[in-house]
């Protein structure tokens, strides 16, 4: 009798296991009509509602680094989704709008599947490869076109950090912090761009004048603009660099250094 009652039980917790389902199958019924499941082609990135999975578990494991941290972040934050506390960059979510939040549609208990299956399988290796490779041509790309004279890891994006990071409850920027920011911002970007449109020209100008043979010494005090030129870009740069960090409190400057050498 003992021995059927166990068989029955086995039996039964058995069906209910097999119909339960499993992180993957609810990733998949609830979450992937916005989170695209795979690593995104050019074309889909133009379309997407939301970051894909890898993206997300690249930031999450990234800022979070505990596997227990992230998992009871995506827990957490897939039922009150929070601008401060988000772990995407501030300049995303403002592209793609807060979550909306998912309580009504998903249980605690669904979502910790969820959160298992998301950590074991995301990022996939090709994405981060792609998005290495994504970053390593950005620099590049930053180096082949920089107006500037110094172009050392010393001298990093300081507003760009700050664009990435702005909403962030653990960086904590004021309204009146971030008003300032904004209009340091404009001005750099203002004039650096001036001087890019000086420049473009000005280069062009001297190569054609070396293929037509040209005398070196004619060359000379347009090279001189150049490096005028690329001197007064670097002074604004060294200049919203120094405007910046006079707004920056000290723990406001912790937070953000790590970010220099990424
Ligand atoms: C209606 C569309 C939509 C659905 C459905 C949706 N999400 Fe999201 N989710 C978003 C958008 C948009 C973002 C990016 C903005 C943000 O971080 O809030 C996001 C961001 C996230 C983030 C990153 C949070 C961070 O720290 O920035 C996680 C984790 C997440 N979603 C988990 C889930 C899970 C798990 C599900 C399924 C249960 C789900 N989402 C369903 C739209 C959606």
């Amino acid at each position: 009798m003992k021995l059927k009652t166990n068989i029955f039980l086995t039996i039964a917790l058995l069906n209910i296991a097999n119909a339960m389902p499993t992180g993957e199958t609810l990733v998949k019924s609830k979450c992937v009509k916005c989170h695209l499941p795979t690593t995104p082609t050019p074309q889909q990135m133009q379309t997407l509602k939301a970051p894909p999975f890898d993206a997300v578990l690249f930031h999450a494991k990234n800022a979070l680094k505990e596997e227990s941290a992230v998992k009871k972040h995506i827990v957490e934050f897939t039922q009150n989704p929070n601008v401060s506390k988000s772990v995407c960059e501030s300049n995303k979510v403002a592209k793609f709008g807060l979550m909306p939040s998912q309580k009504d549609s998903v249980s605690k208990d669904e979502l910790e599947k969820i959160a298992d299956y998301l950590y074991a399988n995301y990022p996939k290796k090709e994405f981060v490869k792609l998005i290495n490779k994504m970053q390593t041509d950005s620099k590049l790309n930053a180096l082949k076109n920089s107006p500037f004279l110094m172009n050392i890891d010393a001298l990093p994006h300081l507003t760009k950090i700050l664009i990435q990071n702005w909403d962030k409850e653990a960086l904590n920027l004021s309204k009146e912090q971030k008003e300032k920011l904004l209009v340091i911002r404009k001005e750099t970007m203002t004039g650096v761009k001036k001087i890019k449109k000086a420049l473009k020209p000005l280069q062009s100008e001297i190569m054609d004048l070396m293929y037509d043979g040209a005398d070196l010494k004619a060359l000379q005090p347009k090279v001189d603009e150049v490096a005028k030129l690329k001197a007064q870009a670097t002074m604004i740069h060294l200049k919203c660099l120094k405007d910046s960090i006079e707004i920056l409190n000290d723990k406001q400057m912790e937070y953000i250094l790590p970010f220099w050498d990424a």
